[in-house]
């Protein structure tokens, strides 16, 4: 099949999380199993110093005025990674935000590259699917309904005739609102209710990207099974669990695959030791290295971790305090690389002054040290108040850094919690600091028991979610979306 990705983030390229990850992932083995895989995608102040070819200028209409770029290509290991040009909407820094508040022209930025893409796809005939990812692509389904509108209506020979739109949800709680002023401009339709949608008139005069999706998406999925299914209602669905009920037939749960050529313990480059489950020696050596880059004790306590986004979704709220008491009573290091909200990152600045021997915070994205984190921990923090997929966890099980998480979505699909005879990692479900606090309890416990935590350790290596499992579901997907589309065609 040939498929054009519709999205906002590609590891390699930008990355401000498991985004990136997925749409990497999905698509490299999209084409190891011989599909044709392109990406568009803004081409982002840090993307100026990629090396492109060719060029095509793209013009658009947004409420009555026209709008200009190019679309330049580069390429990825083999895949074609299409960037839509616009020096004043996408030649920033960063993607979405300031570091602390969004742009707020982020709907006319992200409704331009989804009509650019839609207007671009149309021009060059070639493909089979749109693929969407997140609200950054979502008005593009709303675009190319309308394209398919225009050409029935014209009875003209189609472009696009017959291409259905397929959008991943891969964090429903960034759906892009805003107010309803933007419509006219963006030639996007205002919040819709669901029939069944009892919560929609507390959203009368709104803007919401992701609904939009969810009315206009031939088919929609989520990158795991139990998140699917927690978006069926409220809260979970952050007030759209009346589109997930009435659009059920066409949702789906795919669960995300975790790319072992660039996290493997045995091959990682950026690691100071390399190990695998039948040898552990490495990962002893990255446990040195890390204490002594961080400056504490090189001591055999138990070293927990974390890599992460620093926001509420994260669990934040309940892990602070839960750290405050368990570095106050418990011989552990704690290591948490991580940027993010201003409020959380202070105090978990205020933990390293507070506990110098025992805690370090380090604020910013630093992909290397990623890799490092997951090499050196003996546990990985992970709990999140809600995770769609996560794939921290999936990284912390190869590199042998058993999981304590939450029981949710993603993670509870993909960890089987302590005492379970098939465990893998640490698990707890309410989302408090004390059921947080017993799960450490326990994890500490489990790693005074070395022989019972190895055991573990093992059966976490060898665990498998490769893409090649979630690739065969996409294509079903693609299939059923295609025919989908070319019945709503006749
Ligand atoms: P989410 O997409 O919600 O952030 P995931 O677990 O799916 O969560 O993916 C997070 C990805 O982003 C992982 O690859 C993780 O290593 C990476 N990441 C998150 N924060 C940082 C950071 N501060 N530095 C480097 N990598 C990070
Ligand atoms: C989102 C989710 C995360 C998921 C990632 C990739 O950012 O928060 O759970 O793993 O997307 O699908």
């Amino acid at each position: 099949m040939r498929i054009l990705f519709i999205c906002s983030e590609y590891e390699g390229l930008i990355k401000t999380g498991g985004l990136a990850d997925a749409c990497r992932g999905l698509a490299s083995s999209l084409l190891a199993a011989g599909h044709q895989v392109s990406v568009i995608l803004p081409r982002y102040g840090a993307l100026y110093n990629v090396t492109t070819e060719g060029e095509a200028s793209v013009f658009v209409e947004l409420g009555g005025q026209q709008f200009g770029c190019a679309v330049r290509s580069t390429q990825l290991h083999g895949v074609t990674v299409y960037l839509v040009e616009h020096h004043d909407f996408f030649a920033r820094e960063r993607p979405y935000d300031d570091g602390q508040h969004g742009y707020a022209d982020n709907p006319l930025r992200f409704a331009f590259f989804c009509k650019v893409a839609i207007a671009w796809a149309a021009r060059q005939q070639v493909f089979d699917v749109l693929h969407g990812h997140d609200w950054q692509s979502a008005p593009a389904a709303f675009y190319l309904h309308q394209h398919h509108q225009y050409n029935q209506r014209q009875h003209s020979s189609q472009s696009l005739a017959g291409v259905p739109f397929v959008f991943t949800i891969h964090n429903g709680a960034y759906q892009q609102q805003s107010d309803a002023g933007w419509a006219p401009q963006l030639g996007l339709p205002l919040r819709q209710q669901a029939v069944q949608d009892e919560h929609d008139h507390e959203y009368p005069h709104q803007l919401n990207f992701l609904q939009i999706a969810l009315q206009y998406a031939t088919k929609i999925n989520t990158v795991s099974q139990g998140y699917r299914d927690e978006l069926l209602s409220e809260p979970a669905a952050n007030g759209l669990a009346g589109w997930y009920q009435l659009r059920q037939p066409d949702f789906s749960g795919i669960l995300n695959g975790c790319d072992y050529q660039l996290w493997d313990p045995a091959t990682d480059q950026a690691i100071s030791a390399n190990f695998h489950a039948g040898d552990l020696a490495g990962k002893a050596t990255c446990k040195r290295q890390l204490q002594q880059e961080c400056q504490l004790a090189q001591s055999n306590v138990p070293l927990l971790v974390a890599v992460s986004r620093v926001t509420g979704q994260k669990g934040y709220d309940i892990l602070i305090p839960a750290l405050k008491h368990l570095l106050n009573h418990y011989p552990v290091q704690v290591v948490i690389v991580g940027s993010g909200e201003a409020s959380y990152c202070r105090q978990l600045h205020q933990l390293t002054v507070v506990f110098p021997d025992k805690f370090r915070f380090i604020e910013g994205f630093n992909e290397q040290l990623a890799h490092q984190v997951e090499a050196a921990g003996d546990f990985f923090l992970m709990p999140s108040l809600f995770e769609p997929c996560g794939l921290n966890q999936l990284y912390s099980l190869r590199y042998g850094t058993l999981p304590v998480v939450r029981l949710t979505g993603g993670l509870k699909d993909t960890v089987v919690p302590w005492p379970d005879n098939k465990a893998t990692g640490i698990g707890f479900t309410e989302p408090n600091t004390e059921a947080l606090l017993e799960a450490l309890r326990q994890a500490l416990k489990l790693y005074q028991d070395q022989q019972a935590y190895k055991k573990i350790q093992q059966r976490a290596m060898t665990q498998s979610f490769s893409w090649e499992e979630a690739t065969e579901q996409y294509l079903v997907l693609y299939r059923h979306a295609v025919d989908a589309a070319a019945k709503m065609n006749n």
